[in-house]
């Protein structure tokens, strides 16, 4: 848990020094109010879902593209392509499993607690609360995405 604060702290900070140097507003009667994070900090993206699993609904794939901008994102970057945290989804190398459908599964649920390449682990099931079915979409639609080229 510690180390999620770790990330949520670095992200923030990242944040906050984008927002840096905002004018101040003149306002009537001293009243104005700054700008909050949400209006200023662009919402987090990520690619279009792609060709899924066989079996899977779109319906499926597009939580899984909502669950993936929740827990992701972070570390293996709005396409999919990686961070400094994470390693690429879409490079067709796999430094766990093999990329099959299963085996991203069974990343996403057991996590990476000792990674080969990056610096910190991967997570257990999301953010740690994710149902079999939620894993199952946010594997899917990671499949999606890696096999889109
Ligand atoms: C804290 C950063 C972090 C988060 C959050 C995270 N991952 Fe990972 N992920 C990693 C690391 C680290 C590895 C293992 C890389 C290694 O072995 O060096 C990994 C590996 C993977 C792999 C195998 C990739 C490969 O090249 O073999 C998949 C698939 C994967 N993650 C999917 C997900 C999904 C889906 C989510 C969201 C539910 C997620 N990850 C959340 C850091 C993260």
């Amino acid at each position: 848990m510690r180390r999620r604060t770790w990330w949520v702290a670095a992200v923030l900070a990242v944040v906050a020094c984008d927002r840096g140097g905002g004018a101040a507003r003149v306002g009537g009667g001293g009243n104005s109010a700054p700008a909050s994070a949400a209006q200023t900090a662009r919402p987090a993206a990520a690619a279009p879902v792609g060709v899924l699993p066989p079996g899977v609904t779109r319906e499926v794939g597009e939580q899984g593209r909502e669950l993936y901008l929740k827990a992701c994102v972070m570390c293996h970057g709005e396409n999919g392509g990686g961070t400094a945290l994470g390693p690429s989804l879409t490079d067709r190398t796999w430094l766990e499993g093999n990329g099959s459908f299963d085996e991203i599964i069974a990343v996403t649920r057991d996590g990476v607690e000792t990674p080969k390449e990056f610096p910190v682990p991967m997570p257990p099931r999301g953010d740690g609360s994710f149902t079999d079915e939620q894993i199952r979409a946010v594997a899917a639609y990671t499949s999606s995405i890696a096999n889109a080229r």
